[in-house]
């Protein structure tokens, strides 16, 4: 794919050489499981939910029939977003107990692992057929500062889109279509609470801390694409910076939202704020939140553009926020035949599209089988193209989910959202807060972003 506007430069850059991969791929195929080497494969990701959950078993079983032999183990560590398996992972990491291979956001998150030393290179599995089926924007965020690839993709997530219940809307009489900006949303929210025959006091669904984060960051890119680049590449990293003034209207903006949210936020998983807008009594209208919702919508049988619709969060109609899901492969573990096979599966295009449909996503390959995609993937693989292509649409990597600044920022930017959310903190002082934790790791953001 020719890159656009997603330039990714690199600290390091280094050449790698392309001659044998394809040969290295077939190897990895066609060869039995070497003498000593115990056939099994464990596999530790974090989706638990009934969409997340359905879509990690079709993957395992276009793995389990093309290698019937292998014992593979699921290890689920619940927890959306990954935050409590990142924990687990962590610690077997550096105890030196490595798991076979492990789900993780791509770019940022692994990189603490790369520091260490702790990951295998796996040039092998990106055959020229695999670099040229991958976004450009996607294929740089697998490679290291040594430019070496340490990442299979397996989706692309859209984070930017706000869900709505269709239904609840028509019989309120309000035009989707006409929410694109944050005033018009505003008061939509106030007619639903107005109109109150829906049962629905608090018109938008949220869960726990790193949902609200997740909605804070599309909020942010509402604001403006430059806003958004300045502030992952940490340059907003004072009260003086150039944008700063527009970090804190986000974080006012943010506020307002709070005023719509359910009170319980801070105890539901992100699947149980989505089952608000679903059922015979949804107690809620919208959602912020990634593209994972659609498998929840999914498996309650409802159709995108009946029961539920989306549309791009107020601001962002012209972004695509990225959200990338990868496995890898440390060094020194015990069945490394199955996870080169393992990442070969996850690698190609039968088994994308074994996973995708069910989980939300789209294919991280621009060759995916598009009918076996349902009618919202569908339309995320029509915006996903168009903005591609367009120089005044853009693609923003997700800050919360990984890939856009550096693992430690990130942890700590994640409650300062929290404390906006429950109202502990002020939106004056989350911005001054945001701006000195970019200026705390200022040598962590090692990449520069143009998006
Ligand atoms: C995201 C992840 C998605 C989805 C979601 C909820 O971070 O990228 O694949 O699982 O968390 O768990």
């Amino acid at each position: 794919m020719e890159p656009k506007k997603q330039t990714i430069i690199f600290v390091l850059i280094a050449v790698i050489s392309t001659a044998g991969i394809v040969a290295g791929v077939t190897y990895v195929i066609m060869a039995p499981t070497p003498e000593g080497e115990v056939d099994a494969l464990e596999i530790y990701h974090w989706w638990t939910s009934g969409g997340e959950a359905a879509a990690i078993t079709a993957l395992v079983d276009e793995f389990i029939t093309l290698y019937p032999d292998t014992t593979v183990q699921q290890v689920q560590i619940a927890g959306g977003g990954g935050f409590e398996m990142r924990v687990k992972i962590k610690t077997l990491m550096l105890a030196g107990q490595p798991p076979d291979t492990f789900q993780i956001h791509n770019g940022y998150e692994w990189k603490i692992f790369y520091d260490a030393g702790l990951l295998d290179n796996i040039d092998n599995i990106w055959t020229t057929e695999l670099k040229a089926a991958v976004p450009d924007v996607v294929e740089d965020i697998s490679k290291g500062p040594d430019g070496h690839y340490y990442s299979v993709p397996v989706n692309i997530h859209r984070s930017n889109v706000m869900w709505y219940n269709a239904k609840v809307l028509q019989y309120n009489a309000i035009d989707p279509a006409t929410l694109t900006t944050w005033p018009a949303f505003w008061a939509a929210c106030d007619k639903l609470i107005a109109n109150g025959t829906s049962g629905i006091t608090n018109p938008v669904a949220m869960g726990e801390q790193w949902t609200a984060a997740h909605a804070f960051e599309q909020v942010l890119a509402s604001v403006g694409i430059d806003t958004y680049e300045a502030w992952i590449n940490g340059d907003i990293d004072s009260v003086s910076a150039t944008h700063y003034a527009d970090l804190l209207t986000a974080c006012e903006i943010y506020e307002n939202l709070t005023d719509y949210i359910n009170s319980d936020w801070a105890v539901l998983s992100w699947d149980s704020a989505i089952a608000k807008l679903i059922g015979a009594s949804p107690t809620a209208a919208f959602s912020i939140m990634g593209d994972w919702a659609n498998g929840e919508f999914f498996q309650a049988g409802w159709t995108h553009g009946v029961e539920y619709d989306t549309i791009g969060v107020p601001g962002t109609g012209n972004m695509y926020g990225l959200v990338v899901d990868c496995f890898e492969k440390p060094k020194n573990i015990p069945h490394p035949t199955n996870v080169n096979r393992w990442l070969a599966v996850v690698a190609s295009k039968d088994g994308q599209d074994a996973f995708n449909p069910l989980k939300g996503s789209i294919s991280a390959r621009t060759d995916a089988n598009v009918t076996k995609y349902g009618p919202y993937q569908t339309s995320a693989i029509t915006d996903f193209n168009a903005i591609d292509i367009s120089p005044t649409s853009y693609m923003f990597p997700s800050v919360v989910h990984g890939s856009g600044a550096p693992e430690a920022f990130n942890s700590d930017f994640i409650p300062l959202i929290g404390a906006l959310t429950s109202g502990a903190a002020t939106a004056t002082a989350t911005a001054t807060a945001i701006a000195a934790l970019a200026s705390t790791y200022a040598s962590d953001f090692i990449k520069v972003w143009s998006l």
